[in-house]
């Protein structure tokens, strides 16, 4: 298949075509890649069983993880569920369009496979505008994974995409890099006390300024039981090489990057700008100062995107704290990880 590629461009005309364009192919059941304000989507019409296969069909991705529905307007929202909850309310009035992602009781409007068979729907408005205008122009809810294979690092570019999906899909429109980095925050809200499933841009400490009670999913703090968000439970965001993370002071991880190179490794490291500064190392990649987190989420999947497997034996990763958006960048470090090397 062969896979159009709009460019971003600034000239209004060109880039309004672009988007008629994506729009008349996901309106004939095409997959097509747009950039959201996380990660770039791969849409398809939600209602639409076939189109939604496609999605599965291009990532390679198992059919029992749920993809969510991107909305442009709260009326698709209505079209899609039983009833809205008041906490979802609050929460839609507060952050949407934004990277929240609610789980909502669903009224099977939504193709079968879009739900992998579930009594939920999880929604979510981006705030992207060439997200929002695609969604209006297209005039049908769109599901919309990130337009990565299954189980690589999520696209934050419009190359990351090009480089998974090429001849895959119908097109991807190229909005340029996206902002948050990570993906959307998802919080169900079918349960008495809303809970995360997954952490992302919108962080904790947000929500509960609106939502004191908020909980944690505890699949998320340790390892143990079902996850509730169906697709925690896969490998995701995998460099080509290990990734070790490494959980402890500088000096400590100093120590450990000696150690490998003494053992002949040929060793990448990903770290903050602060370690990065006191590392005398050839392949060294800063996602951003530890001061600001919201820096490296923003750098994170480029990062974990960089190095070859023929080149790097292992990537050495420096941890982070866990506030804020940190949650959502140990969240996904972790997953990425094949070994966690512990100080203490
Ligand atoms: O930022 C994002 O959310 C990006 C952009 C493209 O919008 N999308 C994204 O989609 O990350 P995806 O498919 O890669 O992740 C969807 C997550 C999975 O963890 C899935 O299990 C969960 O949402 N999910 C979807 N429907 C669900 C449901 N009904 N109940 C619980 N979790 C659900
Ligand atoms: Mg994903």
């Amino acid at each position: 298949m062969h896979t159009k590629v709009w460019k971003h461009s600034t000239i209004i005309h060109e880039q309004n075509l672009a988007i008629e364009e994506a729009a008349a192919l996901l309106r004939d059941q095409q997959v097509v890649a747009f950039p959201t304000e996380t990660v770039y989507g791969l849409g398809a019409d939600a209602t639409s069983e076939l189109a939604v296969q496609r999605i599965f069909d291009a990532k390679g991705r198992p059919s029992d993880n749920p993809l969510i529905v991107h909305v442009g307007d709260r009326k698709q929202v209505e079209q899609l569920v039983t009833d809205i909850p008041p906490v979802a309310k609050q929460l839609m009035d507060k952050f949407w369009p934004g990277p929240l992602t609610l789980v909502f009781p669903s009224n099977h409007a939504a193709a079968e496979n879009v739900t992998a068979g579930l009594d939920t729907v999880a929604i979510r408005m981006p705030s992207d505008p060439i997200a929002l205008e695609i969604l209006l122009k297209t005039d049908r809810p769109l599901a919309a994974p990130s337009a990565n294979r299954s189980g690589r690092p999520s696209p934050t570019d419009a190359d990351h995409v090009i480089q998974d999906l090429d001849g895959r899909i119908a097109g991807i429109v190229d909005g340029g890099p996206t902002g948050v980095g990570v993906e959307s925050t998802v919080v169900d809200c079918t349960t008495e006390i809303p809970v995360i499933l997954r952490p992302g841009g919108v962080t904790k400490e947000d929500l509960q300024q609106v939502v004191p009670n908020v909980m944690v999913d505890p699949a998320l703090a340790n390892q143990e039981g079902q996850p509730k968000s169906p697709g925690m439970k896969y490998t995701h965001y995998a460099p080509e090489s290990p990734l070790w993370l490494v959980e402890g002071d500088d000096e400590f991880f100093k120590s450990q990057l000696h150690q490998l190179i003494e053992d002949e490794q040929r060793v990448a490291v990903i770290a903050s700008r602060e370690l990065a500064g006191q590392l005398d190392h050839d392949n060294v990649t800063s996602c951003g100062s530890r001061e600001r987190l919201s820096e490296v989420a923003g750098h994170l999947y480029s990062a974990l995107r960089y190095y070859k497997k023929a080149e790097i034996d292992i990537i050495l990763c420096e941890s982070f704290s866990e506030k804020g958006v940190g949650a959502a960048i140990m969240n996904r470090l972790r997953k990425a990880a094949t070994q966690k090397i512990t100080q203490y």
